[in-house]
Parts: C-alpha cells; sequence; structure tokens
C-alpha cells in the first residue's frame, strides 16, 4: 500500500513538473512571438510555388517568419539557391536550425524579428503571415525594397499593392492563392 502511495506521489510530481515546465515555455514563447502563430506552408502549395517560379535567378531571397524551415529546403533543394530566413518562435527557430544542418544546406536562419531588419538588399521576399501585419508590411517593403524585387505572399493579398499574378495548387484541400508581386509595378 505505502508503495502504491509513493509511486502515485512520484508520478503526480513528475506530472505536475512537466506541466509547469510546458506552461513555461508556452509562456515565454507567447510572450516573445506576440501572439504570431506558426502555421506552416501546405506541401501543395510549396510543391505548385517550386514549379511556377524559377527561384535560380534570385541571388538573395528572405523568408519573413519561416517557421520549421520548409520554404527554405524546398528553394535550396529544387534550384540550389539560399535562403536567409528570420524566425522569433524559438521552437520553429530551432527546428529550421535543425533542418539546415541535418540536410546540409547553405542557408540560413537568424533567431531575429524581421522588423528590425533592412531588407533593401532582397531580390525576393517570400512570407507567410496573417493580415493583421500585411498592413504594416507592405509600407515597410514599400519604403525598403529596389524595383523589381518580387515578393510573394501566400494565402493573403499584401493591402495596396497590385499582384503580378496568383498561383494556385489546384488541390482539393490546399487551394489557397499565393499572389506574386514585383516591386515598381505594383501600385
Ligand atoms: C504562418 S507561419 C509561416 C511559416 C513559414 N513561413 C511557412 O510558410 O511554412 C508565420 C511565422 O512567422 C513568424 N513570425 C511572425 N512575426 C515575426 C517577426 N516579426 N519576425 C520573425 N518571425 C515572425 C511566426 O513565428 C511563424 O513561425
Amino acid at each position: 500500500m505505502e508503495l502504491v502511495l509513493k509511486t502515485l506521489i512520484i508520478v503526480a510530481l513528475i506530472f505536475f513538473s512537466a506541466l509547469f515546465v510546458f506552461s513555461l515555455v508556452i509562456f515565454a514563447v507567447h510572450h516573445r512571438t506576440g501572439g504570431a502563430l506558426f502555421v506552416p506552408t501546405p506541401r501543395p502549395m510549396l510543391a505548385a510555388l517550386m514549379k511556377a517560379v524559377d527561384f535560380s535567378r534570385f541571388r538573395d531571397i528572405r523568408d519573413l517568419g519561416c517557421g520549421d524551415g520548409r520554404f527554405i529546403s524546398a528553394v535550396e533543394k529544387t534550384y540550389g539557391s539560399t535562403v536567409t530566413g528570420y524566425e522569433i518562435n524559438p521552437i520553429a527557430f530551432v527546428v529550421t536550425w535543425l533542418r539546415i544542418r541535418v540536410l546540409g544546406l547553405g542557408s540560413s536562419v537568424r533567431y531575429a524579428d524581421f522588423w528590425n531588419r533592412d531588407l533593401s538588399g532582397a531580390d525576393c521576399i517570400y512570407c507567410y503571415l496573417f493580415p493583421d501585419v500585411l498592413e504594416r508590411l507592405s509600407e515597410k517593403l514599400d519604403q525598403e525594397l529596389r524595383d523589381g524585387t518580387r515578393v510573394i505572399s501566400a494565402n493573403f493579398p499584401l493591402p495596396g499593392w497590385r499582384e503580378e499574378g496568383i498561383l494556385r495548387a489546384q488541390d482539393t484541400i490546399f487551394d489557397d492563392p499565393i499572389y506574386v508581386y514585383c516591386k515598381g509595378s505594383h501600385t
């Protein structure tokens, strides 16, 4: 009986300690990201993007909020071009970092807030961000990007920008639009 009770106490202690650590991690991640969610670009959409856009012609590709790094690895594996990703979610950052190391890619990921980054050197920007930040992003891209820079926004359009084209995966489930813009001919 005493052994059963001791075992139960130890199991309960381990459970509540794990729950406490887990809550701390979630709190820290939420605090750091300001609630920005990590939702990966669905594979069919990524495949459609790789098919439609020739990323080998870009020299400086940035992924604003790179999540688990799937866009980064798709571009480098398909076209050999490297990508710089920015990510503020520490868990997503580590996943991308590991993906780059394990696959031996030349791309890089920065644990950084892209709002604080100068994007003027980029000739291609990829993002899958939610509408609440896209107005501000449109302004930042308007101010910083050179004419001719391509901007690709998954799922949601950039307010005030006129797209060059809209891609679709033609998938029964994942058929959300991917907006392609060219700075300079976007207004
Ligand atoms: C919808 S997910 C898209 C992830 C990835 N780009 C993809 O397509 O699979 C948006 C990501 O942007 C990151 N993010 C949001 N705001 C950010 C910021 N200011 N700086 C860096 N990363 C940010 C979030 O943490 C999240 O991982």
